[in-house]
């Protein structure tokens, strides 16, 4: 049975010698071996009009059709800049002070997933295919796909959280976004709370009939399932035990010459809670003076979305956060915070995780958060501070767990932390260790597409 993928962004990108290669991230890492084997295409938009609408992959031997999308930069604002990023982005993370719901962004977001959909369509050929699409850019083809095919497989997941009704309601298309999703046979999540809130959803806004986990509506049945994501444990964990890893990590804590050192790792991201951690950070400092010269604070903050204003607005309310701390606090041989705005490889993020004696991620709102899983797989004795709503926090009850709007109780949890006997770490970190090895990213996938099989 052949696979089509569907998702925003398609699974190659041009080295810097010219060749195509599989991008970095979980998703293809999961995906691209199911492909190979099974045959397909992966379907994603194309921003640059100069690269082909079908590509083999590999161009020597390929094993399955990469398709593209074109998008002009009208439809690119609309659908993923404006209804993406500005309107179901910052409602399904509860930050509806980000909210713009401009009918025109709907507007594009409707014709350009009819665009993917009519791709899905060309591609799919037999009707014992399965088609799989990813997050929050395409909720309505799948609808436009049934209606075509009523004969194939459709399954769906959603990557973010799902929120609780009352929040999605807040949608002006709400309900129209959900007949879209209802046209799936499998809609996945990563924690039971999001399928609760997606079932709610379904029957208040829609008065579908509620089955246990299953969905009718409209003579159609949806099933909605938690299949938790992972991270390519192996991987990790080879990566973190290298040499290169080893040395970097020596290097850092070298460099930064501290006893201590906590790190902060994000795409600069609103929901990703880096202000509220900062200002956290600033409170331990203040509240701990005997800690000063002996903690260094490591931030990195990966560019992202950097057309859209509030994340422009972020960038600069960060910059003066971290100039407000360093000022106050920094003397002679200490900088409290170190701030890195730019892109690191795998390699080099390993080499922080293996440096660090605790982890704050302290987001305001995310889905999962594979970075929590990383630092997990890849530190040795370190301590995971690890923001309550996040869907991690459901599956990881051995971090020490905070609630990141608490800036008193984020510092001192920081102090917690530090002062954590080497048993307690020990233990925590195994427990956490145990779990996000059964969480591994192509266990997921074999998992959501054998239950989407059934
Ligand atoms: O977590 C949701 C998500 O959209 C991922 O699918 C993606 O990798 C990440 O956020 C980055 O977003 P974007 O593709 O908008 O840069």
């Amino acid at each position: 049975m052949s696979l089509t993928v569907v998702a925003n962004r398609v699974p190659i990108r041009q080295s810097d010698d010219g060749d195509w290669v599989p991008s970095v991230g979980g998703l293809t890492t999961a995906l691209l071996p199911v492909l190979r084997q099974r045959g397909g295409a992966w379907i994603g938009m194309g921003e640059d009009p100069a690269l082909p609408e079908r590509q083999p992959f590999p161009a020597d031997d390929p094993d399955f059709t990469v398709r593209r999308v074109p998008l002009s930069q009208d439809e690119l604002d609309g659908y993923y800049y404006g209804m993406a990023n500005r309107v179901l982005w910052p409602v399904s993370h509860y930050m509806i002070q980000h909210f713009e719901p401009n009918p025109s962004f709907m507007e594009t977001y409707r014709s350009v997933n009819r665009r993917f959909a009519e791709a899905v369509l060309d591609e799919v050929d037999r009707s014992d295919e399965q088609i799989w699409l990813q997050d929050y850019h395409l909720m309505l083809a799948p609808k436009w796909i049934r209606e075509a095919r009523p004969d194939v497989t459709l399954g769906h997941f959603w990557h973010i959280p799902w929120p609780a009704m009352e929040v999605f309601r807040i949608l002006p298309w709400a309900r129209e976004l959900l007949r879209g999703m209802l046209a799936c046979d499998l809609v996945g999540v990563h924690v039971q709370e999001y399928v609760d809130n997606f079932l709610e959803s379904a029957r208040v806004l829609l008065g579908a009939d509620i089955d246990g986990q299953t969905v009718h509506y409209n003579g159609h049945t949806t099933r909605v399932e938690a299949h938790p994501i992972g991270i390519e444990v192996d991987r990790f964990k080879q990566m973190a035990d290298s040499d290169e890893v080893r040395t970097k990590a020596k290097q850092l804590r070298k460099r930064l010459g501290t006893e201590h050192i906590v790190i902060g790792i994000d795409r600069l991201d609103y929901t990703k809670g880096v202000l509220s951690r900062l200002e956290a950070f600033e409170r331990f400092l203040e509240n701990n003076p005997a800690y000063h010269g002996t903690v260094s604070f490591y931030q990195i903050a990966t560019p992202s979305r950097t057309k859209v204003d509030t994340y422009q607005q972020l960038k600069r309310e960060v910059d003066e956060v971290v100039g407000r701390i360093n000022g106050q606090f920094a003397r002679d041989n200490w900088v409290p915070v170190n701030y890195r705005y730019r892109t690191y490889t795998q390699f080099e993020l390993c080499a922080f995780y293996r440096a660090a004696d605790v982890a704050l991620i302290t987001p305001l709102r995310d889905g999962m958060n594979v970075v929590t899983q990383e630092f997990i797989t890849a530190n040795q004795n370190g301590v995971l501070i690890l923001s309550e709503l996040t869907g991690a926090a459901y599956l990881l009850p051995e971090a020490i767990q905070v609630n990141p709007y608490d800036r008193d109780g984020l510092a001192a949890s920081i102090r917690t932390a530090l002062e954590m006997n080497p048993d307690e770490r020990t233990t925590r970190l195994n427990a956490l260790k145990s779990t996000v090895e059964g969480l591994d990213v192509q266990r997921w996938a074999r998992g959501f597409l054998d239950a989407l099989h059934a």
